[in-house]
């Protein structure tokens, strides 16, 4: 796939299923996306004024966790490019009367903000899906002040072998069928999720790739057996 023709099919596939993103995570995860966050937000462990980055927010889950532990004197900005998925998050964000959240459309690729501006950066099932890996993790790395974290939650390899078999039958055979259905998807999103998951970086790979770019102390954390991994990595 060409590089622009990745960019717009993925952001494609998220205007389709948009509106069922949030069921459709909580069914196909059996609701361990939520555990997931959170343990992503206790990794990243941000102060309380932090300012905080979200990139790929997608409907806000991760940036209203985090304006929850940066108070009302944090700032957090939650950024994607795609228009449909932010409007939802934004509505959430709204009805939680999240003040210090705003929302930006934005290119992970490509952040308007300058250098040295936040004080750590989330991101959740977003690398995974940008065009250009090592530009994404460049461009965080750029806006993150020296000392600042990064938490990367995303897809990864199940440790243990057996578990690998079960799990890829139930992600290349169930998930994209009940994914399908949910959300009357046309655009094969759910076909796409399980490819991108064998085509990403494995826990190390993601680490060493990480390490490439100038963060330093980078460490993952396997969860649920390492179905998701979480990587964290400090700006020099
Ligand atoms: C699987 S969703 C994750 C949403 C949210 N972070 C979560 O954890 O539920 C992936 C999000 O990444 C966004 N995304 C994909 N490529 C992007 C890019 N190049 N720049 C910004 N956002 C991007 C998509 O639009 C989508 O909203």
């Amino acid at each position: 796939m060409l590089t622009h023709d990745k960019e717009k099919s993925v952001q494609k596939m998220f205007t389709s299923i948009a509106g069922y993103y949030d069921l459709n995570n909580s069914l196909l995860s059996f609701g361990l996306h939520h555990q997931w966050k959170k343990k992503t937000l206790n990794l990243l462990a941000p102060s309380n004024e932090d300012r905080i980055l979200d990139v790929g927010a997608g409907t806000a889950d991760l940036s209203i966790l985090a304006a929850g532990r940066v108070g009302k004197k944090g700032t957090v900005i939650a950024t994607d490019l795609n228009e449909p998925m932010l409007v939802l998050g934004k509505k959430k964000i709204a009805a939680r009367k999240l003040a210090q959240v705003s929302c930006m459309l934005a290119n992970a690729e490509c952040l308007p903000f300058p250098d040295q501006s936040f004080d750590a950066v989330l991101t959740g099932f977003c690398m995974r899906n940008v065009t250009d890996l090592n530009r994404a993790l460049q461009e965080i790395h750029r806006v993150l002040k020296p000392g600042g974290k990064m938490a990367c939650l995303d897809f990864s390899t199940p440790v243990f072998p057996p578990f690998r078999k079960f799990y890829d039958f139930y992600s290349f055979s169930l998930l994209p069928k009940i994914g399908a259905w949910v959300s009357k998807d046309k655009t094969g999103i759910y076909d796409y999720l399980p490819d991108s998951i064998r085509k990403f970086p494995n826990q190390d790979a993601l680490r060493k790739q990480i390490e490439a770019i100038g963060f330093k102390d980078v460490s993952y954390q396997n969860l649920s057996g390492g179905i998701v991994a979480i990587h964290i990595g400090t700006r020099n």
